[in-house]
């Protein structure tokens, strides 16, 4: 994690929340406040082996004492499983501030779509959103409904919750549930990737700008794979430099030691966000909306590549 801006913490509290799902309570050293956060952003956590993560703040903006984060040991997960497994209270841990991708909207009515562990960025959402005092449905969807983790929390929030579980044959019907598009509902949801897909592909009719994603992994995208090298322009530094077709814009830089901080280095974390001044990018990231996308103002530097020969970067 290359920025100046990182905490140390003490894990002050680890709570089970449910089958495979714990929750972890980090503080100050010296209790103090932390950095405050809004709705939906993250914090990348840093492991002792250098590896890193990001984690959803899922605990109460308005408690500045404590960054509140969700973890799900997965079978394929390293570093979920060694958090699980090693971590004991009173351990420190370096995270970032807090980062937001994925920032709540004001509306009179949202549709929040929930798969398992996603549901982390979307309860401070629902607090928010109560009290604001719009109206709010919440679909989560789980594979077991015993298994829903930080559900009493969400239907203690004050709106309307339905829960799809797939052992109980009440699979959500996202085709049939986004067919209507109302035109003053903010969506977002957060889940497994196929969760995610396919509420992008039956949202693609509703109002641009009103559906929202966070990505937690990187999408897999088969046509990103093929790319030639390209030259980049440093405009502050007056610098240029080549990125050839096996590396990123970032590692280019780096060699060069011009500071642009990284973290996932997977276009989901949105450290490395940069200006684009010339050039066309070829967008590659899971962070920026369609609009943002094609506005070619900015790109995420670890896997974002060219379409015009040159870029030209605020660098
Ligand atoms: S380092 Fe996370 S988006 Fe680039």
């Amino acid at each position: 994690m290359s920025s100046l801006d990182n905490l140390t913490l003490r894990l002050r509290r680890i709570t089970w929340e449910t089958e495979g799902v714990i929750s972890l309570d980090l503080s100050a050293l010296d209790g103090s406040d932390l950095p405050g956060f809004a709705p939906g952003a993250h914090i990348d956590l840093q492991m002792q082996d250098g590896q890193i993560r990001q984690y959803s703040l899922c605990g109460d903006p308005a408690d500045r004492s404590t960054y509140r984060i969700g973890v799900k040991a997965v079978a394929s997960g390293n570093v979920s499983r060694a958090i699980h497994r090693d971590l004991r209270v009173g351990t420190l841990l370096t995270v970032s501030a807090p980062r937001n991708n994925f920032e709540l909207r004001p509306a009179p009515n949202y549709l929040f779509i929930a798969g398992g562990i996603g549901i982390t960025p979307i309860l401070p959402m629902l607090r928010a959103a109560t009290q604001a005092g719009a109206k709010w449905t919440l679909l989560f969807c789980v594979r077991h409904h015993e298994e829903a983790p930080f559900l009493a929390e969400a239907q203690a929030m004050g709106g309307e919750v339905v829960l799809h579980s797939s052992a109980l044959g009440t699979r959500l019907d996202v085709a049939a549930r986004l067919a209507d598009a109302p035109a003053d509902t903010q969506l977002y949801c957060c889940g497994p990737q196929a969760l995610m897909e396919d509420v992008e592909t039956h949202s693609r009719h509703w109002p641009q700008g009103h559906v929202h994603f966070e990505w937690f992994a990187a999408r897999s995208r088969p046509e990103d794979e093929v790319s030639g090298g390209f030259e980049i322009f440093c405009a502050q530094t007056g610098v240029t430099l080549v990125v050839p077709p096996d590396k990123s814009v970032t590692q280019i830089l780096a060699e060069a030691g011009i500071n642009l901080s990284t973290s996932c280095e997977q276009g989901i974390c949105g450290t490395c966000e940069c200006r684009v001044l010339e050039g066309v990018v070829d967008h590659r990231d899971s962070i920026l909306s369609t609009a943002e996308q094609e506005s070619n103002a900015i790109m995420m530097a670890c896997v974002s590549r060219a379409k015009t020969p040159r870029l030209v970067l605020d660098l």
